[in-house]
């Protein structure tokens, strides 16, 4: 019986060169042997589990197929609703268990790195059959298959890219794939569907290869008369995208590319948006018009299936349409690859390593990835956030790349966690960052408030002065609380909820306030800015957390920008929609970034932007007396440190 090793195929690249091509030499075999009916057995045995948490027609199918074709047995989970994931089985724990029912895994999800977290907690290979908009690996080897069939070679060959290319995974590892055989490529998005820029970044620093963009106007122009009014032989981008004189490619084209050779064309990816990106009608429509000129007509006309309305009908019996091929060879490529996995022998390759350098954290917080798809915001709580330093051009941001999902965190604020200091970065940090990255000592922020939060004090912190003391916040609580009551009159309706860490504590003080004066005991909740999970806690044992139909007081101890009120007013929408919503502060500071205008005001302290207002609050004590440690302190900004002076 064949025996597989750990061998993973998550991102095109995890394939070399060679090994595409011994898999292209293997699917011709196949091919072949599948036309003459031979029988086979490679895979006598072996067990494929395909775990598909998304639907899918081609590329499960084709894998199931092509390992019943080699003679080997499949276990599927095609819909995984149907399974334990929808009682909160998380995906590390699925694909552990399924590994000990097979040998081989095929994962299809819908969130951005959910392959690289299977690839990591299963013993056995991992196939990604495409995870959330980031890649789908194996659709590129029968996409390169099919061309290289038809044109005979992929260097040097140019690809128009066309449609949703923001969203489209297939896309993505189409880019990787053609960048690599140094072929060009020329984008063609829907606007507003322009190709990530966490995919060029990647391309950039890895394969130092960049591609251009163009309209589909610009496009057809360029082609040489899609429309003859669009003809402009002179136009300096049309040499630009044919001849390759300007920044189209940096790749090693071998001959100035003459005509498109092939057009991509995509599906708009509907359930990876948020709302209405696109207007009706908006979207690419590619028909046999785009065939008809000098430059195009030798292009054949691709497309990763299914289709929707991008690709009319008419084209399909156009021997130029090579779609419906595209998917035919699932299974011969599918075979391939696992034939492939068979060939692999324990230590006989290295995997490729992701370039950067990457950092682990010790102490919270941790940073979160910001994007809302990413692997991590489901699977957050076995998942440790892992960033890499990633390359930008932008010097006032260190930019952190998630190992997950590739998005790229930028972070304005970092920390020392021995020193527990923190700075706003710039470029002179860098070298800095780079040696806390190795002791491991780098923290990062996503606001100063979130520093201060986690007792970080700032780096040249200016000259100090008390704005407020214990009495006065006392008075200035007090005020909050009468201001509270005469404004919305009905107290059993209403619900504080601070923001953590200090509104939460003035929530509670408000409150107890309120009780004294009232007899109304309002019932208050906590919500964490910072967290993505469980944002929302009641404050001691109060009633059940119930935004619908309630007047919702948001309590904080200082605006400054005013950032995190709006954040926390997201948040308290996701539980419901309330009556009302208000803002109590302690300290009002005048100058926001967000237009926040708060309802209750404590105490007005106009300061610049260079300044800030710290603020130190205790629970109420026994019978409501201010602490005495409670106080308020103004101090002008951290500034970045300029010069190179060690900071231990
Ligand atoms: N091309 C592709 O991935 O198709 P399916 O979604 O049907 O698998």
């Amino acid at each position: 019986m064949a025996r597989l090793y750990k061998t993973d195929v998550v991102s095109i690249d995890d394939l070399t060169l060679p090994e595409i091509e011994r898999v292209f030499t293997l699917a011709d075999e196949f091919a072949e042997a599948l036309a003459r009916g031979a029988p086979l057995a490679v895979a006598d045995g072996l067990i494929m589990a395909t775990l598909f948490y998304e639907p899918s027609t081609r590329t499960r199918l084709s894998f199931e197929s092509a390992m019943h074709r080699l003679g080997g047995a499949v276990i599927s989970s095609a819909d995984m609703r149907a399974s334990s994931a929808v009682k909160g089985e998380s995906l590390a724990d699925t694909v552990r268990i399924v590994s000990a029912y097979a040998d081989l895994l095929v994962l299809r999800h819908p969130h951005d790195g959910a392959a690289r977290v299977a690839a990591e907690y299963a013993p056995c290979p991992v196939l990604n059959a495409g995870d959330g908009s980031r890649e789908h690996p194996t659709q590129t080897l029968c996409d390169l298959f099919v061309l290289r069939r038809k044109k005979k070679k992929l260097k040097g060959l140019t690809v128009a890219l066309c449609g949703d290319l923001k969203f489209g995974r297939t896309v993505h590892s189409l880019i990787y794939a053609l960048a690599r055989f140094g072929a060009n490529i020329v984008a063609v998005p829907t606007s507003g569907m322009d190709v990530p820029t966490y995919v060029l970044e990647r391309l950039a620093a890895e394969r130092n290869y960049s591609f251009s963009t163009v309209t589909m106007d610009e496009l057809k122009s360029l082609a040489g008369g899609l429309d003859a009014l669009y003809l402009t032989p002179s136009a300096p981008h049309q040499m630009a995208l044919f001849t390759g004189d300007l920044a189209v490619h940096k790749a090693p084209a071998g001959e100035a590319p003459a005509s498109l050779d092939a057009f991509y064309v995509t599906r708009l990816q509907k359930e990876r948006m948020a709302g209405n990106e696109i207007k009706p009608g908006e979207y690419v429509r590619f028909d046999a018009r785009a065939l008809k000129t000098q430059r195009t007509q030798e292009a054949v006309v691709m497309h990763p299936l299914p289709r929707t309305d991008e690709l009319a009908y008419e084209l399909d019996t156009d021997p130029r349409a090579v779609y419906f091929e595209q998917a035919a060879v699932g299974v011969p490529v599918r075979m391939a690859l696992v034939a492939w996995l068979i060939e692999q022998k324990p230590g006989q390759r290295s995997d490729p390593k992701p370039a950067g350098q990457s950092i682990r954290f010790k102490a919270e917080p941790y940073p979160r990835c910001a994007n809302s798809n990413c692997i991590t915001r489901f699977e957050g709580s076995h998942l440790p956030p892992r960033f890499r330093l990633a390359r930008t051009l932008d010097r006032h941001v260190l930019p952190l790349r998630c190992e997950y999902c590739e998005r790229e965190l930028n972070v304005e604020f970092v920390g020392h966690a021995r020193s527990h200091r923190y700075y706003r970065y710039d470029e002179n940090l860098y070298g800095y960052v780079r040696q806390w990255i190795e002791e491991p000592s780098l923290a990062v922020f996503e606001t100063v408030k979130q520093a201060e939060e986690h007792g970080y004090e700032p780096y040249r912190r200016g000259p100090q002065r008390e704005v407020m003391n214990s009495g006065e916040i006392a008075l200035a609580v007090e005020s909050l609380a009468n201001q509270i009551a005469a404004d919305v009159g009905d107290l059993t309706n209403v619900y504080l909820i601070g923001v953590v860490s200090h509104g939460a504590v003035l929530a509670t003080r408000v409150r107890d306030v309120l009780e004294k004066k009232t007899g109304t005991r309002t019932p208050c909740a906590a919500v964490d800015v910072y967290r993505s999970h469980e944002a929302m806690q009641e404050l001691d044992g109060g009633a059940p957390f119930e935004v619908e139909g309630r007047t919702i007081v948001i309590v904080d101890d200082v605006i400054n920008s005013g950032w995190t009120v709006q954040r926390a007013m997201t948040m308290i929408w996701q539980y419901g929609r309330p009556a009302a919503v208000r803002l109590a502060v302690l300290i009002d500071r005048g100058h926001r970034a967000v237009p926040i205008r708060p309802n209750y005001v404590g105490k007005n302290i106009p300061t610049s932007p260079a300044e800030r207002v710290q603020v130190r609050l205790a629970p109420s004590g026994r019978n409501g007396k201010p602490k005495a440690h409670d106080r308020a302190m103004i101090y002008s900004m951290v500034e970045p440190i300029k010069t190179a002076e060690q900071v231990k």
